[in-house]
């Protein structure tokens, strides 16, 4: 099989503390990280010395799970909100991508239109909106609603909510301000165009407030993994989370998403696929799994419980069984595909709950030398498995600053990333065009 000529896209996911579940606790990582603005800048700048793609940060509109036990567990109970901390990270970076989530199920189109439009001028290009349509229930309660919008729904609402905030990125013409103190004209009102969007679940007049962005408009990320998160996906995203945990699993994905791309007639290379992985990486095989083993060694049983029943169902309570024997036979609950599939694992692998609850909080690790994690994403990438990687740094700063000190000059050798940044913006170092104005030329 001949060797792919492109590199790979790296996404850097900024956790608090780090992405394992019990980060927080370890020696190496940073306990009271998650409003410390100057650990952010650390990890942030390291990411941009590692010539990472993007940075990103999740985000949920409520405390995030209402289960008091389990949550002051982990570091989870307190976060910034992902655009404020972008736009200071955007000023102490000039390289690196800045993927901000903000979701389409409890705001307004025109609020975030504004802000990712304000962020792509204060980073000069580099800003990114991962557009979800909100997972957590509790959300619902902060926005006058009693109960969550259900799956379906969230899908139409998010399709109209970005054609609206698409539309509202193509008010002005690129060449729209002309600032000519001569003329005494500022803009050209015949380059701005008005919106006038009415649908299902909004009505938008326009135009922003904002001129056009400076990448055209911001680089669209998504993380759909259901039918109609990838339905979505395949029409609007340019950067796609996902997640599997073995190559054929990914390279169904990519290519499902890929083919579903085309036929909506895109160019599958203009969107780029980045499952997640975490990378636990010791000098010797050994001291890596040791050092894995440690994590997981942290994770308190009610917080290892609270993730299997956030899995298999909420009303289930596994408290009362031996967390050393066997799951009991017939677990109730009504979570769709990504229960079955635990059940299933528990079930062949003979799993007690104990090593079951384990398996989710380790996540999707790769455990060994630099050596070993460089030829994991090697081979990911040759296999068409994705087009690079989110990595979940299990514990930073330090994971972070091992990967790039170690792991990256591994990956420059091979070709397989950058030296330098290509461009100035986002877009250009992931090598995805500039979109034209819908509106250019047309009557305002
Ligand atoms: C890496 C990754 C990051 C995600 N970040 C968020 C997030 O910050 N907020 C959120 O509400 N959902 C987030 N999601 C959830 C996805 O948007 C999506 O809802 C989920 O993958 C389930 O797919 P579905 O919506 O098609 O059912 C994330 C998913 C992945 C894989």
């Amino acid at each position: 099989m001949t060797r792919r000529t492109d590199q790979l896209k790296l996404g850097a996911f900024l956790a608090n503390s780090g992405h394992h579940v019990a980060a927080w606790r370890h020696p190496r990582a940073q306990a009271d990280a998650s409003l410390d603005f100057d650990y952010f800048k650390q990890v942030a700048q390291t990411a941009e010395r590692g010539r990472f793609d993007a940075l990103f940060v999740a985000d949920v509109v409520a405390l995030w799970g209402h289960h008091l036990d389990a949550l002051s567990r982990t570091a989870r109970g307190e976060h910034f909100e992902p655009l404020t901390l972008m736009a200071a990270l955007a000023a102490v970076t000039s390289r690196i991508g800045l993927i901000a989530t903000a979701t389409t199920s409890y705001n307004e189109p025109y609020h975030i239109a504004r802000k990712f439009a304000s962020l792509d001028y204060l980073s000069k290009g580099r800003a990114a909106w991962n557009l979800v349509t909100s997972v957590v229930s509790d959300e619902a309660w902060n926005f006058g609603r009693e109960a969550h919008i259900d799956h379906a729904e969230r899908y139409r609402r998010a399709e109209e909510f970005h054609d609206v905030v698409k539309g509202l990125w193509d008010s002005w013409e690129d060449d729209a301000f002309l600032r000519d103190k001569d003329s005494g004209q500022y803009f050209d009102p015949a380059k701005l165009h008005v919106l006038n969007h009415q649908g299902e679940y909004f009505s938008v007049r326009g135009p922003l407030n904002v001129a056009r962005p400076p990448q055209g408009h911001p680089v669209l990320v998504q993380a759909g993994a259901s039918d109609a998160g990838k339905a979505l996906a395949a029409r609007v995203a340019e950067v796609i989370f996902a997640m599997a945990e073995t190559i054929p699993a990914a390279q169904a994905f990519y290519n499902d998403v890929k083919q579903r791309a085309t036929a909506l007639g895109r160019d599958p290379d203009g969107i780029k696929i980045l499952p997640g992985i975490t990378p636990f990486i010791g000098r010797t095989r050994e001291e890596a799994r040791e050092l894995f083993e440690e994590f997981q060694s942290l994770v308190d049983p009610v917080l290892g419980l609270r993730l299997l029943a956030d899995t298999l169902g909420e009303d289930i309570d596994l408290s009362a069984h031996d967390l050393d024997g066997p799951l009991p036979e017939t677990p109730v609950g009504q979570r769709g595909s990504r229960r079955d599939k635990v059940l299933e694992l528990a079930r062949n692998e003979g799993l007690t709950i104990r090593q079951l609850y384990l398996r989710l909080a380790g996540g999707n690790p790769v455990i060994g030398t630099a050596e070993d994690i460089a030829d994991t994403f090697d081979a990911w990438f040759q296999a068409r498995a994705c087009d690079g990687f989110n990595v979940f740094f299990p514990y930073l700063p330090g994971g972070i600053e091992v990967f790039v000190d170690e792991v990256v000059p591994l990956l420059q050798e091979r070709g397989l990333l950058r030296r330098e940044y290509e461009g100035a913006t986002l877009r250009e170092n992931l090598g995805l065009v500039r979109p034209a104005n819908r509106f250019a030329g047309s009557a305002a």
